[in-house]
């Protein structure tokens, strides 16, 4: 598994895996079962912060999830979301939040969701030993202008997607994650560009795929229609509360092993 950007290339072969993390015991799960990076993505915002978008997401609260991710793992790549605001507005300010990531958090790399203002910061963070993956396509963090709509679908917004692409990888980003955009668009730049391409509803033609931990956990009210869900967590986290529940009420916990009685003590009750 990758602990390196440079490590983080498909091989032709087997597709690379991303799922985001935003806590140890999560984070352990997928290094166990192989992932090869983890996203501690901004949608920690919806997934795990109660907030109803990314927006409110600050970089205290990704630093802080990144580096329980990063505790809890030795052996796989650790990316840091930047959230909304925390970069594009002063390149200052954007690279000491960058930074942070990797000073303060421990993330090997950081994600910036793109567009034609993160060319020149990606060059100078890629300057300065920060790894930078770029997201193209749907960007949650404009909500606000684009909604959750698929993006790339006309002639001439797929382009101007190719062209930030190629901007990106020759502004020195590792990888693109690209998001709900038509799988011939991903399946063009993943073509014409040599880092590697992660998608998320993006088809199957990219380098490798990225979803959302509570998506794949089921854990979530609703996936998106490009997700899916391989397992039932929120049934099986409702069911083991119910039976605690069950257990306190009808006096069954604790039981005589959980509890301990010190003979000294006898006299106390
Ligand atoms: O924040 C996130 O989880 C993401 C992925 C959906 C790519 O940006």
């Amino acid at each position: 598994m990758p602990t390196t950007v440079g490590e983080f290339r498909a091989d032709g072969e087997t597709p690379l895996t991303m799922l985001t993390a935003y806590d140890a015991p999560t984070a352990a799960a997928c290094e166990r079962a192989g992932i090869d990076a983890i996203l501690v993505g901004d949608s920690m915002g919806n997934a795990a912060l109660g907030y109803d978008s990314t927006l409110p997401v600050t970089v205290d609260e990704v630093a802080s999830r990144t580096g329980a991710v990063a505790r809890a793992t030795d052996e796989t790549l650790v990316i840091a979301d930047m959230p909304f605001l925390s970069f594009g507005v002063d390149e200052a300010e954007s690279l000491h939040n960058a930074g942070r990531m990797l000073k303060e958090a421990g993330a090997h790399a950081v994600k910036l969701e793109s567009g034609s203002h993160t060319v020149d910061l990606t060059e100078r963070l890629a300057e300065l030993g920060i790894p930078v993956m770029a997201h193209l396509g749907l960007t949650p963090q404009k909500v606000n202008q684009l909604g959750y709509a698929r993006q790339g679908t006309s002639r001439e917004a797929a382009s101007e997607i190719v062209d930030l692409a190629v901007a990106h990888e020759d502004a020195g980003a590792f990888a693109l994650v690209l998001e709900h955009v038509p799988a011939n668009l991903a399946a063009r730049i993943t073509d014409e560009l040599s880092i590697s391409t992660i998608g998320i509803g993006a088809g199957k033609n990219c380098d490798g795929q990225v979803l959302v931990a509570n998506d794949v956990l089921g854990l979530g009210e609703r996936i998106p229609p490009f997700a899916e869900s391989f397992g039932d967590l929120r049934g099986e986290m409702e069911t083991a509360i119910a039976d605690y529940v069950d257990a306190v009420e009808d006096e069954e916990f604790p039981a005589d092993e959980h509890s301990h009685v010190e003979s000294d003590l006898d006299d106390l009750y």
